[in-house]
């Protein structure tokens, strides 16, 4: 009775932004976490899950987005499920799976760290993520595996070790991935983050070995330690961990199920068991999709940002089979609509006593970090690949053209020598809709801390150069600058970078008759997959976003001077060494090094929108 007061109580800032005409001025009073409740006219589902005898609830990548998306602007509302629906989601289909007499497990492939305002708004002192884990080590999650996220920062990695892992009793899986701390005696030693592996049976009694394993990630802290998994299946705890037959292998782990190593991990576990059933959950590419490796297996990755629920479901057969196993998956939007229609629940039978204090909690979190702190009101949606680049609707052209130079400005003695200020696309991680605009939204819009650099006295005709150039337009460079840029991608997917594949994935799918698709607006905006499993993945069928690209490095607009005016090249710190390899290509006269670098401004990139936003949006 308690939530029923709340939620009436909070649904209507959301009802009046909605009804709102867009670009009218929102209520400033107004930004408190909005519960967005689907309207009634909202369109649910129209295909009941097929359950199995093994039935999987899949998440993945949830990088701290536990309060769902809880802005307005399509398609948004599709992800508005917070961790609090999710519970009360997972323990209706437990029951169902109850009733079926049929196993339901919960599974997470990794990336709890880095994303919004929950895991990241941490006050000073504190840990990324430490809070908002507590939130997700209440769901009975049967299997979770590590991500590269959790291992950036050490301080993020000894968290998970000492206070995570030992919430999930041997079931916080890291096959490759050790942590370096001391022992009792003040040895250094390392030792696995959580697992390195879990035996247990099922409700049913079926028998399961499960893994955790991370991709080749590189970019790991000191005194973190992340073993190639072409090494790991030569181990000797690897095979010994094999060896018993089980009923099947949950292979859960941070990794795509396309182009990466999971044939590694698939081929060594056949090589034994030519027959076992292998379950594979991946991860870290944050798009929705699906393999058969061969017809006994499945591997599943369920996209990113609690935008997507993945299911995963298999009938058994007699041991020894070698037929064709029957498995299904399907891809959920996390909302109410969605969880009520797969449950049969009524929105006043919904929500569990724990569903409830799960999603009080995390707004109490929200409120005590201050992710309401408003900089101002966008007046518009501002998007990263859904707008033309440059346009109105660009984020990027927004960071670049105006933000860039208006925050980097102020307080600044050089403010009133021209300038030309280059970032890399990839600074922006979110798009940022309209309405209020505060610390979480900057928070998962923006979160690198990059510094802001500078070379003086180049010449304007020079430094208008510098930003084709490194978007490799001049032909000449463009032969060299593609393998350089190969490798670099290599190099920066080894580091954890995936944007390019989430992209690529938005593209094709946009190809796929985007515009027809949307014109015919018998679809909601959403996510259309194509993957290589039967069927139709999506659960709900939609009409995909449209898809604009954009190039690697953008820069704010060229100041109206002479080619011969001396003026400060502006670029943060990210891409210094190519900034200054391409600057010595489009010109020879001097040969430009660190020591010609000098710092532009306090204002970190992470800063840069809500200084803007206090600026220009208030
Ligand atoms: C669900 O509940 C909310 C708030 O309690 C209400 O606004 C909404 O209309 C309800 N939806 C349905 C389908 O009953
Ligand atoms: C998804 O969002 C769109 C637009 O906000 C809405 O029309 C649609 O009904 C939503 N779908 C579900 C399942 O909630
Ligand atoms: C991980 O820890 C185990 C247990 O201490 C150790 O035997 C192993 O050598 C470590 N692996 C790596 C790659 O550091
Ligand atoms: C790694 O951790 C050990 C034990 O805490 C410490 O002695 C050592 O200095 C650390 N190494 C680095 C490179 O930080
Ligand atoms: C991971 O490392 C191994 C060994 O260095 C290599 O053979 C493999 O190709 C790498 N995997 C990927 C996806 O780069
Ligand atoms: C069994 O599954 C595999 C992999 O999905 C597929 O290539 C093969 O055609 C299937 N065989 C039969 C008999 O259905
Ligand atoms: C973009 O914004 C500028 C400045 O607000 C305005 O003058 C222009 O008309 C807009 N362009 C479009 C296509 O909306
Ligand atoms: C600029 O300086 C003023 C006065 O010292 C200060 O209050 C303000 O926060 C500074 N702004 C920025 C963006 O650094
Ligand atoms: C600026 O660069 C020009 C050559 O491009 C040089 O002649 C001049 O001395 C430089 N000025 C300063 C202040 O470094
Ligand atoms: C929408 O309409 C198009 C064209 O009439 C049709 O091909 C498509 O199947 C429809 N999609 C849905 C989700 O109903
Ligand atoms: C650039 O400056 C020149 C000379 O001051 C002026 O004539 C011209 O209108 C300016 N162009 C723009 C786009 O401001
Ligand atoms: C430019 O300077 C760098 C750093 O001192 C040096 O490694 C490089 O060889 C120099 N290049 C030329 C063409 O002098
Ligand atoms: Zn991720
Ligand atoms: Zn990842």
């Amino acid at each position: 009775m308690f939530k029923l007061a709340l939620s009436l109580l909070s649904i209507l800032p959301f009802i009046l932004s909605v009804r709102g005409c867009p670009g009218e001025d929102h209520d400033h009073t107004h930004t408190e976490h909005k519960r967005a409740f689907p309207q009634a006219a909202l369109t649910p589902p129209t295909r009941a899950l097929e359950w199995g005898d093994v039935n999987i609830i899949h998440t993945t990548d949830s990088h701290g987005w536990l309060l769902g998306h809880q802005k307005s602007s399509f398609p948004e509302p599709n992800y508005s499920g917070d961790l609090g629906d999710f519970a009360s989601f997972v323990s209706h289909m437990k029951e169902i799976a109850l009733r079926k007499d049929v196993d339901l497990l919960l599974v997470d492939s990794g990336d709890l760290h880095d994303g919004t305002g929950l895991s990241d708004g941490f006050p000073a002192g504190g840990v990324d993520a430490h809070e908002s884990n507590k939130f997700l080590a209440q769901l009975p999650y049967d299997v979770m595996a590590i991500g590269n996220h959790e291992l950036y920062i050490y301080a993020n990695t000894l968290d998970m070790y000492k206070n995570f892992a030992p919430k999930l009793k041997g079931r916080y899986l890291s096959s490759n991935v050790n942590i370096t701390v001391l022992d009792e005696h003040g040895n250094v030693v390392s030792v696995p983050v959580g697992n390195r592996f879990a035996k247990f049976k099922t409700r049913k009694g079926k028998k399961v070995t499960a893994l955790g394993v991370l991709y080749n990630f590189t970019g790991n802290d000191k005194n973190t330690t992340v073993q190639k998994v072409a090494d790991m299946v030569k181990e000797k705890w690897f095979l010994d961990a094999i060896q018993e037959e089980p009923d099947f292998f949950l292979l859960a782990g941070h990794m795509p199920v396309q182009r990466d190593n999971w044939p590694l991990v698939f081929n060594a576990v056949r090589a034994v068991h030519p027959q076992t059933p292998i379950l594979i959950l991946g991860g870290h590419t944050h798009i929705r999709d699906c393999v058969q490796l061969d017809g006994r297996s499945m591997a599943l990755e369920s996209g990113r940002y609690m935008e997507t629920i993945g299911w995963m479901s298999m009938k058994l057969d007699r041991k020894g089979s070698a037929k064709n196993l029957t498995f299904s998956r399907r891809y959920l939007d996390p909302n109410r609509v969605t969880y009520e229609f797969h449950t049969k629940q009524r929105n006043f039978t919904f929500d569990t006593l724990q569903g409830n204090s799960i999603s009080r909690g995390l707004k109490a979190l929200a409120k005590s970090f201050d992710l309401d702190f408003l900089f101002g009101t966008a007046p518009r949606d501002f998007t990263i690949s859904r707008d033309p680049f440059p346009s109105n609707g660009s984020l990027l052209t927004l960071f670049a053209s105006e933000a860039m130079p208006v925050a980097l400005s102020i307080n600044n003695t050089r403010a009133n020598i021209p300038n030309i200020m280059i970032t890399n696309s990839g600074s922006q991680r979110f798009d940022l809709y309209g309405g209020p605009f505060t610390k979480n939204d900057q928070l998962t819009a923006s979160p690198f801390a990059d510094a802001f650099l500078f070379i003086p006295n180049i010449t304007a005709g020079i430094a208008n150069k510098v930003l084709p150039a490194l978007n490799g337009a001049g032909s000449n460079q463009r032969r060299a600058l593609m393998s350089e840029l190969e490798k670099r991608e290599s190099e920066l997917y080894g580091r954890g970078y995936v944007d390019k594949i989430y992209m690529r994935w938005l593209e094709e799918m946009d190809r796929r008759g985007g515009v027809e698709r949307r014109a015919a607006q018998n679809a909601t905006l959403g996510y259309v997959t194509q993957d290589s499993c039967p069927g139709i993945g999506d659960d709900v069928v939609h009409a995909p976003l449209p898809f604009f690209s954009s190039p690697d490095f953008i820069g704010s607009t060229p100041p109206n001077v002479s080619d011969d005016t001396p003026i400060d090249l502006v670029f943060v710190d990210f891409i210094e060494k190519q900034l200054l390899q391409i600057l010595n290509t489009v010109q020879t006269t001097k040969n430009y090094t660190i020591t010609d670098v000098q710092t532009y401004s306090p204002v970190l990139s992470n800063a840069v929108l809500g200084v803007y936003a206090q600026q220009a949006w208030n």
